[in-house]
């Protein structure tokens, strides 16, 4: 059938779409890039006519979650008409959610015009709350820009979350005091575990890996834990801190594999079309894209990529030895 919902080869429904508008960004994470890395040449990227024609497609697929991602996705200029455009599909009731994950820099610019589009929840990026760390671990990212565009959507009325990437010996120190000042705004806070994306060069992994089974242990020294059967269509699972009601989501691809329940694909800004973030096979959507203005061609390259999703990532550093990594950068499909 034309519009059957996406089932890959494990039964799995695929109805979340992260889509990555730019492989740009304005910050340089040491665990995301290298400091010189080399973009798409802007002649590459889809237009935004483009994207929405895909997103539309995958929409008409029984897609019901969106979300934005880069690079840094409000870096690509004229996002917002992109946004926009979307909303009529949360309007028309296909789309249950349109979101973005972003690290900040930029929110204190575009808060009003998300929630304006239907924007109702932001994932940012933020693993330190010291301005000296920030700017290590980001290179180029000041700390105070960032806090601006938290105030910016908490004013607009965005619900946030901040993702941290758990890295030993430079946020664990924190992971009390990040706790607290996300209690403090009602911000939820999730953490993550560094996954090998892309050859860092100067970065060693092992040496960073901190295990989210041993952060929360240490969680467990101050505050009672409760597990929560919550879903946000993502791959965290949530527990509650019972001392301050506040719900705190773990991302494990390392201590635990949630691969068997993945509903997400993801598409690159030149319409590659990835069905795994721990794989770097893809298959191409811009070819059957511009050859008609039919979707009949998209749609079943979209069913043959969906056919080809694999199992599950290979991450895994237990033989003290990286195993997995992909080629890829994480900033090319956005996490
Ligand atoms: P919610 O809607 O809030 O649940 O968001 P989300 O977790 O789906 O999105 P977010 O962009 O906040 O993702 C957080 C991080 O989780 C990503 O950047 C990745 O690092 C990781 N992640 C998301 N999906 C996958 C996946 O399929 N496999 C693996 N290994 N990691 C993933
Ligand atoms: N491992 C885990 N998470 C990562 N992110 C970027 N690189 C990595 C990595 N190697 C996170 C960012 C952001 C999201 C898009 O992905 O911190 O929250
Ligand atoms: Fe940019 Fe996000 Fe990568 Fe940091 S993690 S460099 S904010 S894309």
């Amino acid at each position: 059938m034309e519009n059957a919902p996406l089932i890959d080869p494990f039964n799995r429904v695929v109805n979340y779409l992260r889509l990555s508008v730019t492989d740009r960004c304005d910050f340089r994470c040491t665990y995301c890039m290298s400091e010189n890395m080399t973009f798409l040449p802007k002649r590459d990227l889809l237009t935004l006519e483009e994207l929405d024609r895909l997103c539309t497609a995958f929409i008409g697929l029984g897609v019901k979650k969106l979300r934005i991602t880069g690079g840094e996705p409000l870096v690509r200029k004229g996002i917002m008409t992109f946004f926009d455009a979307m909303s009529r599909h949360l309007d028309s009731g296909a789309l249950n959610e349109l979101t973005l994950t972003t690290n900040g820099s930029q929110l204190h610019r575009f808060a009003g015009d998300l929630v304006k589009a239907g924007v109702r929840r932001v994932n940012i990026s933020l693993d330190t709350l010291d301005e000296d760390k920030f700017a290590k671990i980001t290179r180029w990212g000041r700390l105070p820009q960032v806090l601006k565009g938290i105030d910016a959507a908490q004013d607009a009325g965005l619900r946030l979350k901040i993702n941290a990437v758990a890295l030993k010996n430079f946020n664990d120190s924190e992971l009390f005091s990040l706790t607290e000042w996300c209690a403090a705004r009602d911000i939820d806070l999730t953490w993550i575990e560094v996954m090998p994306m892309g050859d860092m060069g100067e970065e060693n992994r092992l040496d960073q890996y901190w295990p989210l089974s041993d952060l929360r242990k240490m969680l467990a020294t101050r505050y009672t834990l409760t597990d929560l059967p919550d879903s946000t269509g993502g791959p965290a699972r949530y527990v509650r801190l019972e001392e301050t009601g506040q719900r705190i989501g773990l991302i494990t691809p390392l201590t635990h594999n949630f691969c068997e329940s993945c509903n997400r694909v993801r598409l690159s800004c030149t319409g590659q079309f990835y069905t795994c973030l721990g794989h770097d096979g893809m298959s191409d959507l811009r070819g059957p894209l511009r050859a008609s203005d039919d979707d009949a061609e998209l749609v079943a390259a979209i069913r043959a990529g969906i056919g080809l999703k694999p199992k599950g990532h290979d991450f895994d550093y237990s033989r003290q030895d990286i195993q997995g990594q992909t080629q890829r950068h994480m900033n090319h499909t956005g996490g």
